[in-house]
């Protein structure tokens, strides 16, 4: 192993922005795992200036370039917006760093795969920050569900939404964000798929435009007023998945389990888990365990320098982009399109 400790790897992150101050996100929860914040890389100068006020003397460039000539730093979080992580991974990868890039992994499936072809030809680790892997509630589900407490899954609903305007940021670009399914969406997916373990057979997607476009910044790039997708997997499971913001009756929770002998939803905070004694229904709530998203960088972490197996594997990280992809392109053409090693 290259690495001998934690703290024999010095890490970075390309991006720094102030919408949920993602980059000291990072750099702390990398700290926790025992590496060494080392490096950042932002265009916008007064956010640089807030890197060096969290983190007093770390190494600040205004491109990444610059940091990939003048940085001796080893593994880099790609923070920025949707359609750069491609890109930027690859930048990365070929300069020999390791990469850990935000969800989702990349808008498309062609770029997970040249990302992931990058990565094998440099050895380098590639992983994606799921750190809602970690999830209490998920990881609730996944027991809950794996004890057999609702037999057979059947059908899994994952949505979210309410009636309202995009807001004005570059997440309501589809062009930058992949479209409305893509930042939610794709947590709910990677949620989803911790259950649904077989493989994806066929997307059909639907996504509704042009109500919110002409009221924001981003006109007819607005992304889509509701994005729709079902997903069929080999065991016969299916799979619906609904981004909306012209949902006025909203949704009380965020996935709905059913199976063949009980339902569970599952929420933010707390679950319900509806059986089934003779003709009487026994509905139990209960709370989410705390979430654990830290132990992502503690898997990386032990990854490089122990050589533990990777929980977010690059392969894993495709999967729920690869239904995204699909669910686009089947919105455009109105059909429903096969999945290619889902
Ligand atoms: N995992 C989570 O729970 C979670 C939470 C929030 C955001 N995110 C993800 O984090 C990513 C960033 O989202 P955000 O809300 O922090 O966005 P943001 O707009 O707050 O920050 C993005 C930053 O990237 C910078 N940037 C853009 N292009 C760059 C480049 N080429 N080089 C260097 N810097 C560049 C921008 O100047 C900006 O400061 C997205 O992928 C988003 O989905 C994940």
């Amino acid at each position: 192993m290259k690495y001998k400790k934690a703290s024999d790897v010095k890490v970075g992150v390309i991006g720094y922005g102030g919408a949920f101050n993602m980059g000291r996100h990072h750099l702390n929860e990398m700290k926790k795992a025992g590496m060494v914040p080392t490096a950042v890389a932002e265009i916008d100068p007064e956010r640089l200036k807030v890197a060096d006020q969290d983190f007093p003397g770390i190494e600040r460039y205004a491109t990444v370039s610059e940091m990939l000539r003048k940085s001796s730093v080893d593994m880099l979080a790609i923070i920025t917006p949707h359609n750069t992580h491609a890109k930027l991974a690859i930048q990365c990868l070929k300069a020999g760093r390791h990469v850990v890039c935000e969800k989702p992994f990349a808008i498309t499936t062609a770029e997970c795969d040249a990302m992931i072809t990058e990565a094998r030809k440099h050895k380098c680790v590639l992983s994606t920050y799921h750190n809602r892997h970690w999830d209490g509630n998920v990881m609730q589900a996944v027991k809950v569900i794996g004890s057999g407490a609702i037999g057979r899954v059947v059908r899994i609903e994952c949505h979210m939404g309410s009636w309202g305007q995009p807001r004005d940021w570059w997440r309501s670009s589809k062009s930058i964000s992949g479209g409305v399914l893509y930042d939610w969406g794709v947590h709910l997916l990677e949620y989803s798929l911790q259950i649904a373990k077989s493989e994806v057979t066929e997307v059909n997607g639907f996504a509704h435009t042009g109500f919110w476009a002409s009221k924001t910044r981003w006109k007819k790039d607005t992304t889509e007023d509701e994005g729709f997708a079902v997903v069929r997997f080999k065991s016969g499971t299916m799979l619906t998945l609904c981004i909306s913001s012209i949902a006025s009756k909203g949704y009380e929770s965020w996935v709905d389990f059913t199976g063949t002998k009980g339902a569970y939803i599952m929420r933010g905070g707390d679950y319900d888990l509806i059986t089934h004694n003779g003709t009487d229904i026994v509905k139990t709530t209960g709370a989410n365990p705390p979430s654990e998203g830290w132990k992502l960088y503690q898997n990386v972490a032990d990854h490089l320098v122990k050589g533990k197996p990777l929980v977010i594997t690059p392969e894993w990280a495709r999967r729920p982009i690869h239904i995204l992809d699909l669910a686009n392109q089947s919105a455009k053409t109105g059909r429903a399109l096969c999945a290619k090693y889902g």
